[in-house]
């Protein structure tokens, strides 16, 4: 869709959108935040309808527009759709309907190609990134002679949105997932959801320094900044760095608090929001 005339000025101080189905985008928040200080930022959980990783493809499409058009409503010049779910199953339908530059993310399998030094690489993911036609596509572009063994990370995300990343049973799981690639002799793990950046101690407990580990948070963020400079909406340079992120959640966001707290050092109010999608009130939660 071709953008709107206030597009176009050199310098826009309006914030910056950015959403994922729960906490796992504030990964990629962080890193937009050391690249971009400058931008003052919005943030939404979807924790109400968190995980998006098992739900069907039109319920994550409603959500994405939904979210999306609550963000345009509150002045973003741009969204970061920070969810490889979302990303996969949704943007090119949100690039159609939302005014605005859209940045999605999606799983690190170039990179990671290009790294494996034994050719074998493991990615976590969601059950419905894994499935996606965009990873399908992924995959047959950059990985021609490398394997890579795809591991839906059932339970990864439920955890972080209980704020639960270095606990015995979230260790247990990981080392389900991970243990196997090791031994197929993996060198290399892509970590295709946002939330798991935040897994990054259990796994490096488990792993060591036998995998390294992707995540595409720092490359979004360049992205972003690609984009808003080429659209003439960076925002104006002063000599203070913007006001704190502000933090909406559609549940009542006592682990965003923590979360943001304890990882992030951002220590501000979570402001509930009510943003209903056509497909809510049917309810197909956890269809897919
Ligand atoms: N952070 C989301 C992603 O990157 C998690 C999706 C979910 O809620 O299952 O895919």
């Amino acid at each position: 869709m071709p953008l709107p005339e206030p597009f176009a000025s050199p310098h826009n101080p309006a914030p910056i959108g950015i959403f994922d189905s729960g906490l796992g985008g504030l990964s990629v928040l962080r890193a937009i935040r050391a690249q971009l200080p400058h931008e003052a930022l919005l943030y939404v959980a979807d924790s109400l309808h968190a995980p998006y990783g098992m739900r069907d493809n039109e319920f994550i499409s409603e959500r994405t527009l939904a979210i999306g058009e609550w963000l345009a409503s509150q002045g973003a010049k741009a969204l970061v759709v920070a969810c490889n779910t979302a990303t996969a199953e949704s943007i090119a339908l949100a690039r159609g309907r939302l005014a605005m530059p859209i940045i999605g993310v999606e799983p690190g399998i170039k990179p990671a190609a290009s790294q494996s030094k034994s050719r074998v690489a493991g990615v976590l993911a969601t059950q419905v990134t894994l499935r996606s036609e965009r990873f399908r596509s992924l995959i047959e572009r950059h990985a021609a002679d490398c394997h890579f063994i795809c591991q839906p990370g059932h339970g990864l995300v439920e955890a972080v949105e209980r704020c639960e990343i270095d606990t015995p049973e979230v260790r247990a799981l990981l080392a389900h997932y991970i243990e196997p690639m090791l031994a197929a002799g993996a060198d290399t793990l892509v970590l295709g959801c946002t939330h798991y950046p935040f897994l990054d101690a259990a796994i490096r407990d488990i792993a060591g320094a036998r995998l390294a580990l992707i995540d595409t948070s720092v490359a979004i963020a360049r992205q972003l900044e690609r984009v808003l400079e080429a659209n003439g909406l960076l925002a104006p340079v002063s000599r203070q760095c913007a006001a704190p992120p502000r933090l909406f959640s559609t549940d009542e966001g006592m682990h965003m608090r923590r979360l943001a707290s304890t990882l992030l050092g951002l220590d501000v109010p979570v402001e509930q929001v009510s943003i209903i999608a056509p497909g809510d009130a049917s309810d197909r939660s956890h269809a897919a």
